[in-house]
C-alpha cells in the first residue's frame, strides 16, 4: 500500500515508518522538524529509514503545504503530527496547539475527501478523558471508550475537538477513519519533555528528579512498539473502520514505581525534588483495553521492566553522543583580538596580488612590441 506518516521524525512516527516499510508498504513521510524539540533528535530518530528505497521524507509544514503533492494517489494516512505535551500547553502557546491538532487535521480530512482513501489513522490521546472519578469497587479510573470526556487541559481540548473532526468525516463522507487513543508512550526515540527521558537524563547527569504532585499518580505506560502495532493493524483491518480505540500498556503503575524501577535498571539513584502537581496534569488512570482485544485480537504485551531497560539502553547511548557532541563545540575557540590595521593591510596585499595576475593573464601570449631581435 501507498501510505503517508505525518509526523515521521517524532518519536512514534519514526517507529511507525520503520514497521510500515518492514511490512512492504510504499512510505511517504511529511514532517516540519518543529522547533518544539531538536532537530538532531528527530534526525536520528530517521537515520535506520533515511536511505530505504520504499521511502520517500518531504519536509513541509502541513498547516499552509499544498496537500495534494502528498496526498494524492495515497491508500492510507496515518496522522501523528500534532503539538504534543500536556503540561505546556497552557498560555501563550495554545495558538500551536490549535493549528498543529486542530487545523492541521481539518485540512487532511477536507484533502482526503476527494482521495478514496483504505485508512485515515488518528493518534488521539489519553488526555481527552479528563478526570474519571473511579467507579464502584474501582481503587483507580478504568477508561472505557464510551465515558463522556472532559479534558482537564488545552492540549487534551485540543486532541478531542480533532478526534471529533475525524468521527464528523466518517459520519458524514463515510471516510474509512480509525481513532486511537494512546497512554503515555515510552521507549526509545521518547520525546525530552516526557518523564522517562528526563527521568534517564538526571540519572546519567548525577542531576535530581523533579516530580511533580506526590508521584502516587498511576499511568497506564505504553511501549511504543505496543503503539506501532495497533497502528500497523489500524491500516488494513476493516473492524477497525469508524472507531474509537484504546491503546493501554496493561501494566500500569505510578511514577514513583516506575522511577524506581528505572534506578534498578541503571543501579543509580538520583535525589527528588517535589514539586506542586502541574496544572492539567491527570490524577491515576489506566485504560480498558477489552475493545482494543476485540478489535484487533491483541493486546500490549511488554511488560514495563523490559520496555524501561529497552529505553535506558537507547538513552545512555544517546545521551553520550549528545555529551561528546557538546564536548567538541566547546573546545572550538573564536577568535578574538584580531588587529584591524593588520587585517586592513592584509586584504589590501591579497587584493593587489589579484589584480596583478589577472593582469599577467591579460598580457600572456601577447606579442612582445618590436618582435625579437
Ligand atoms: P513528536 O513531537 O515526537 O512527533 C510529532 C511530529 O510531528 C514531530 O516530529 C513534529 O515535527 C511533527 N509536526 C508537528 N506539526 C507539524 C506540521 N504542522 N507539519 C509537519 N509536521 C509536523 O510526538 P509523539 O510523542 O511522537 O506523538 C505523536 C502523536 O501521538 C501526536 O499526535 C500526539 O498527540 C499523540 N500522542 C502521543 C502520546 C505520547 O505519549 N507520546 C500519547 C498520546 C497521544
Ligand atoms: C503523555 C504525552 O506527553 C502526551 O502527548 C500524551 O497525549 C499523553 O501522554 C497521553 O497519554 O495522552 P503524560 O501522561 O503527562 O503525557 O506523560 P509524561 O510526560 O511522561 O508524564 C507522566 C507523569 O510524570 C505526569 O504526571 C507528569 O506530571 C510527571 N512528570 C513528568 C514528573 O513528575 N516529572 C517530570 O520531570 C516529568
Amino acid at each position: 500500500m501507498k501510505i503517508l506518516v505525518t509526523g515521521a521524525a517524532g518519536f512514534i512516527g519514526s517507529h511507525v515508518v520503520a514497521r510500515l516499510l518492514q511490512e512492504g508498504h510504499e512510505v511517504t513521510g511529511v514532517d516540519n522538524f518543529d522547533i518544539c524539540y531538536s532537530r538532531g533528535q528527530k534526525e536520528k530518530n530517521l537515520m535506520p529509514v533515511l536511505l530505504h528505497p520504499q521511502f520517500k521524507l518531504v519536509e513541509d509544514n502541513l498547516a499552509d503545504m499544498a496537500l495534494v503533492k502528498v496526498v494524492k494517489g495515497t491508500e492510507a494516512i496515518v496522522h501523528l503530527a500534532a503539538q504534543p505535551g500536556v503540561r505546556g500547553s497552557w498560555g501563550s502557546s495554545f495558538h500551536r496547539y490549535v493549528t498543529h491538532n486542530i487545523q492541521v487535521t481539518q485540512r487532511l480530512l477536507e484533502e482526503s475527501k476527494a482521495n478514496k482513501l483504505k485508512r485515515f489513522v488518528y493518534a488521539s490521546s489519553s488526555s481527552v478523558y479528563g478526570d474519571i472519578a473511579p467507579q464502584e469497587g474501582q481503587d483507580i479510573a478504568i477508561l472505557n471508550e464510551e465515558m463522556m470526556c472532559k479534558p482537564r487541559s488545552p492540549y487534551g481540548v485540543t486532541k478531542l475537538a480533532a478526534e471529533n473532526l475525524v468521527q464528523l468525516y466518517h459520519q458524514e463522507y463515510k471516510m474509512p477513519t480509525v481513532s486511537l487513543r494512546f497512554f503515555s508512550v515510552y521507549g526509545p526515540g521518547q520525546r525530552p519533555d516526557m518523564a522517562f527521558n528526563r527521568f534517564c537524563h538526571n540519572l546519567l547527569h548525577d542531576a535530581a528528579h523533579t516530580i511533580y504532585g506526590d508521584g502516587k499518580q498511576v499511568r497506564d505506560f505504553t511501549y511504543v512498539d505496543d503503539v506501532v502495532e495497533a497502528i500497523a493493524a489500524s491500516v488494513t483491518s476493516e473492524a477497525a473502520v469508524g472507531q474509537v480505540v484504546n491503546v493501554g500498556g496493561g501494566s500500569p503503575c505510578t511514577l514513583l514505581e516506575a522511577v524506581t524501577m528505572l534506578e534498578e535498571i541503571s543501579g543509580k539513584t538520583c535525589p527528588k525534588t517535589f514539586l506542586e502537581r502541574q496544572k492539567g496534569d491527570l490524577f491515576s488512570i489506566r485504560a480498558d483495553t477489552a475493545k482494543l482485544e476485540r478489535v484487533f485480537g491483541t493486546k500490549p504485551k511488554t511488560p514495563l521492566k523490559e520496555g524501561l531497560q529497552r529505553q535506558w539502553e537507547w538513552m545512555r547511548k544517546f545521551v553520550q553522543a549528545e555529551d561528546e557532541e557538546q564536548a567538541i563545540k566547546a573546545q572550538v575557540q573564536p577568535i578574538t583580538g584580531v588587529d584591524e590595521a593588520v587585517l586592513a593591510e592584509a586584504k589590501a596585499d591579497e587584493k593587489a596580488h589579484k589584480k596583478a595576475a589577472r593582469k599577467a593573464k591579460k598580457n600572456l601570449g601577447k606579442e612582445v612590441p618590436g618582435g625579437l631581435d
